[in-house]
């Protein structure tokens, strides 16, 4: 078998055999086949698509690229979540304790997470804003964790679907990353090896997400869906809105501390809520409580602390320094940092939540090349959303960076899409559908509107 083949083949529309595809994957893992070679093949998968078997068996090789957690050990349920990735989507650190606080060694949080992609910001980046957190554990170290604290959050490091580590980061970098089937694919490779029994998927939707349409995203939600199910694991996928950021905070650092606030039964509304729902949908997809039991006791763990301390267990349990989530100005700061102002009254017109994310990437939060290192003192935090009344004069952002040029690049960015506006824009759901085995559920009610005048449920 040849690569130039495949690519000529793929580029041309034909659907490749699994055989091809697992020489393609296992190739590249081996260093047999180069990067360009790669690259190639991932832009004509993005061009071309792919059938169901084919984004299946491009699964299935990544996950079988190295090691399959086998999980089935532990004495309860395994829970794991993952999201397409967003702007500000901080939720996953939000959900990860608030789980291990409402089961209580009745289940295991197994949760392997992924770094930056493209404008989207990643939880292993996050977590290493923590002084000394270690996204690194060995497969003995992930058990024990486990096993001890109920809960740990690893990167694909490793032995864990080292395809999905190299592809990723060559995606990131060669403008591959919307596709569904290479989504699809990055996605379930890891959910699947990572070894849950039950997971929930949440699917982006909007200007800072890969799937910029609701019928896309329902798509991706029903691959991803479809090849979980045919693996034997129990998955449902929500479709929530990325038209703006989740909570006001973009960056490494400084969503960390916004996580602690919602941790803390605080902090905005829409992480709060959406945290809630996940948790929700996750406990009750695993039996564990029907859902409005799990809606309930999900606000009292956020409520009464005990979500908080369990981020501290895990913090300490995987090395990390528990004294900055005590008290969140320990966390790295930035040297520099710059107001963006309304010109004029007016309401915060639509965003292109992309854009936000490009701004804080320019400022040192993301990578522009796969070997980049990330600031992560570096970020905005958006302290008004579409829709909210503004006057003249009022702070619509904060941007930190390490240097006065980044700030101008991230300025820049932003003034591209912030406007204010006469009229106020119409209020978005917050979700938009749930996909199961059984279909599509589409919320015609939607959760809470993204409308700022909704009274705070907390
Ligand atoms: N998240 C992933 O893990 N992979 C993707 O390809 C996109 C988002």
């Amino acid at each position: 078998m040849r690569m130039y083949d495949i690519i000529e083949r793929k580029r041309d529309g034909h659907e490749l055999s699994c055989e091809e595809i697992a020489f393609a994957v296992s190739g590249y893992v081996a260093g047999d086949i180069p990067d360009y070679q790669i690259s190639a093949l991932l832009m004509a998968i993005f061009l071309q698509g792919m059938t169901d078997a084919e984004t299946t068996a491009l699964t299935l090789a990544m996950m079988n690229s190295g090691d399959v957690v086998d999980l089935s050990e532990l004495p309860g349920a395994s829970l794991d979540k993952h999201s397409t990735g967003g702007v500000g989507d901080k939720t996953s650190l939000a959900i990860v304790p608030m789980l291990m606080a409402m089961t209580q060694g009745r289940a295991f949080v197994a949760k392997m997470s992924g770094r930056g992609l493209g404008h989207t910001g990643g939880t292993l980046d996050k977590l290493e804003s923590i002084p000394g957190f270690r996204i690194g554990l060995s497969h003995d170290e992930f058990m024990q964790t486990l096993r001890k604290h109920g809960g740990a959050i690893v990167g694909q490091t490793g032995s864990l679907v080292p395809a999905d580590k190299l592809i990723y980061a060559l995606r990131d970098v060669t403008a591959t990353v919307n596709s569904i089937p290479l989504i699809a694919s990055s996605i379930m490779s890891k959910k699947l090896a990572a070894g849950a029994t039950s997971i929930v998927l949440d699917v982006k939707v909007g200007s800072g997400a890969f799937m910029k349409t609701v019928p896309e995203a329902i798509n991706l939600a029903r691959t991803m869906v479809a090849i979980g199910t045919a693996m034997g694991r129990q998955v449902k996928a929500l479709i929530t809105n990325m038209n703006r950021p989740l909570g006001t905070a973009i960056g490494n650092a400084l969503e960390i501390a916004e996580v602690v606030e919602v941790l803390h039964g605080q902090g905005p509304d829409d992480l709060r809520h959406e945290a809630i729902m996940l948790c929700r949908e996750l406990m009750a997809l695993a039996k564990l409580e029907d859902a409005e039991q799990a809606e309930l006791h999900a606000q009292q763990v956020l409520d009464d602390g005990s979500a908080f301390d369990a981020f501290c267990t895990l913090c300490a349990a995987q090395g990390g320094d528990t004294s900055v989530l005590h008290n969140t100005a320990l966390l790295p700061q930035a040297t520099c940092c710059a107001n963006v102002y309304a010109p004029l009254d007016g309401y915060l017109g639509s965003l292109d939540t992309e854009r936000i994310g490009i701004a804080s990437l320019v400022m040192g939060a993301g990578r522009a090349t796969k070997d980049d290192a990330i600031d992560y003192a570096a970020g905005i935090r958006l302290l008004k959303h579409p829709g909210d009344a503004v006057h003249k004069g009022n702070v619509i952002a904060e941007l930190y960076a390490s240097s006065k040029e980044k700030l101008s690049a991230g300025e820049a960015e932003l003034a591209r899409t912030i406007s204010i506006v006469d009229t106020q824009p119409a209020p978005e759901p917050l979700l938009y559908a749930m996909v199961d085995t059984d279909g599509v559920h589409l919320e015609p009610a939607a959760e809470p509107a993204l409308n700022n005048s909704i009274p705070a449920t907390h």
